[in-house]
């Protein structure tokens, strides 16, 4: 299941900036890019249009969470736009789950979002009134993601033994949090080097500043490219 290229995330602002960034990659490389929020509401479908156009997979990271029918109807936009994988909120529910997959058909990887890496056990259990652990949760949404048919979902790198345990060593974990070692940490708090990623069992790694941010980023796509790889 695992999937040999790291997915860049493309976390810029405009279309101008992703053509002068791939631009640096050599042409035959074959990418697997991340478009989150920022991206596509600044640019529009025009992006993936274009990332796809150069023959580079597309991880649409959009997080839809609205009702079933809404969810649905969107998705079906985003199956014309070729995506090879999207997301929802887990936290939409098992019917709002299985209209994102109506929508978007049988082909792209559909996976979800449990509980948000950015979201503390004390936050959960305050805000959302869900009086379990933070890890009890995301389990039963990574459960309830697997029964509406999904194929995985968004974990930090040390749920993964654990979602997997629970429900089948092939349900996807998309890990983002990855540093090369030795690189800096920036806001993440926790992260995880390729190669310890790949030894827990993620099957994608998402991967945005060591790379974008790089001197040289095909270079430094190519290292994390090889830990990964191992
Ligand atoms: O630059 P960096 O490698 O930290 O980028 C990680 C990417 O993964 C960003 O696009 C970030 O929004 C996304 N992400 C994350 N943690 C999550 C979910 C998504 O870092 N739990």
């Amino acid at each position: 299941m695992r999937e040999s290229r790291p997915i860049i995330a493309l976390d810029f602002p405009s279309l101008s900036d992703v053509k002068s960034f791939l631009a640096r990659f050599p042409k035959k490389e074959q990418l697997y890019v991340k478009i989150g929020m920022e991206l596509y509401y600044a640019v529009g479908p025009e992006v993936v249009r274009y990332v796809k156009g150069l023959g580079h997979s597309v991880f649409l990271d959009l997080k839809l969470h609205d009702i079933p029918n809404t969810v649905q109807s969107a998705m079906k936009v985003l199956a014309e736009l070729e995506v090879d994988m999207t997301n929802v909120h887990a936290a939409g529910g098992v019917e709002m789950m299985k209209a994102a997959r109506e929508g978007l058909g049988e082909g792209p990887r559909l996976i979800a979002v449990t509980q948000l890496t950015s979201t503390s056990e004390k936050q959960m259990q305050h805000f959302q009134n869900i009086q379990t652990s933070l890890e009890e949760s995301v389990v039963h949404y990574a459960k309830k993601t697997a029964e509406a048919g999904l194929d995985g979902v968004v974990c930090s790198a040390q749920e993964v033994k654990l979602i997997k345990g629970a429900i089948a060593s092939d349900f996807i974990c998309l890990t983002p949090g990855i540093r090369p070692a030795g690189s800096a940490a920036g806001d993440q708090k926790r992260v995880m080097t390729p190669k310890d990623a790949r030894q827990i069992g993620s099957d994608y790694i998402v991967v945005g500043r060591p790379i974008t941010q790089a001197d040289n980023p095909a270079e430094a796509y190519r290292t994390i490219f090889e830990q990964w790889q191992g």
